[in-house]
């Protein structure tokens, strides 16, 4: 029977990775499997402190989802102090997550921004296990703060770039003297790039500020609306329609998104187009 998202279930961390020094992956394993597909995410709480949504950065199939989570407050800096064993609540998943079918046998451009990388990365690993479904041009325009920002080295620096046709493309907003890549904002960075938009979908996630840009930035080089896709997900709270603090016009982000097209975002009053 499926489990009902409302209702948490146990969920138990089998491993932690620091990614930054701010940002840990954990390893949870949920007493069921939630069936989620890339994009989606999950409320995670802890007793007595509080719960939050978080996206899961692991791609379908895993026994265990994968959650990076950056320290900023009550919950996450509880989450930040625990060990692998530990036992956390979870519900979910929530949202619409990122149309995959519409994705197969095109270019795929994923730009991210900040822990915004987060939902992407599940896409990517997602499309990498389907490559038979996925044969055509990986590029990935990522951007951090700082070198110290950027998070799942192994994938950017290890695993990725050794996959075939994935071109790999990273940022960070200030110099320092280790970095020889690109210093600016990633939608600076996509106008020196210049993505192809021939058969190309450009994904986006990151923070409100870096969507507005990068939207501005992908039509300004030639991509249609209906070629650009980004997620709103930083609108959603309770995630399953209830508290109505989500809404774009008649729209409720968490129940018609949080992914939406470019070309569905222009017909919608909203802060980005
Ligand atoms: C759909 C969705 C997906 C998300 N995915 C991710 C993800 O993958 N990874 C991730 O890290 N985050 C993600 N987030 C964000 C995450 O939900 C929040 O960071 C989380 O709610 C923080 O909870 P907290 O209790 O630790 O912080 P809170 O204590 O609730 O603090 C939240 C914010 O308030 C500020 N704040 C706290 N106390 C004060 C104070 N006294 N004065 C001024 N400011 C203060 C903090 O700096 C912080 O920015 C996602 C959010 C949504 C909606
Ligand atoms: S997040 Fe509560 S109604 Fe959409």
């Amino acid at each position: 029977m499926k489990h009902n998202p409302l209702i948490p279930m146990g969920g138990k961390i089998i491993n932690i990775i620091t990614e930054s020094s701010d940002v840990k992956t954990f390893q949870i394993k949920p007493e069921k499997p939630l069936n989620q597909i890339p994009g989606q995410c999950a409320m995670i709480s802890l007793l007595g402190i509080g719960e939050a949504l978080f996206s899961i950065t692991s791609p379908p199939g895993c026994d265990y989802l994968e959650f990076s989570i950056k320290r900023v407050g009550k919950l996450t800096e509880a989450l930040h102090q625990l060990d692998a064993g530990a036992e956390v609540g979870i519900r979910g998943p929530y949202g619409n997550g990122f149309p995959v079918e519409d994705l197969k046998g095109k270019n795929l451009l994923f730009i991210g921004g900040g822990i915004g990388l987060a939902p992407l990365r599940s896409l990517v690993q997602y499309a990498l296990d389907h490559r038979e479904e996925y044969p055509n041009k990986f590029q990935l325009v990522y951007g951090a703060r700082s070198v110290d920002d950027l998070i799942f080295e192994r994938d950017i620096f290890e695993s990725w770039p050794k996959e075939k046709e994935f071109e790999m493309n990273l940022s960070v907003d200030v110099e320092n003297p280790n970095w020889k890549g690109f210093v600016g904002f990633v939608p600076q960075y996509l106008e020196e790039l210049r993505p192809d938009p021939k058969e190309t979908m450009a994904i986006i996630c990151g923070p409100p500020i870096m969507i507005k840009f990068t939207l501005q930035t992908l039509e300004k080089l030639g991509f249609d609306p209906k070629q650009i896709i980004t997620t709103l997900e930083y609108k959603m709270k309770c995630g399953i329609g209830k508290c109505g603090r989500c809404n774009l016009d008649e729209h409720y982000v968490c129940k018609d998104g949080p992914v939406f097209y470019l070309s569905e975002l222009k017909k919608i009053k909203n802060d980005f187009c």
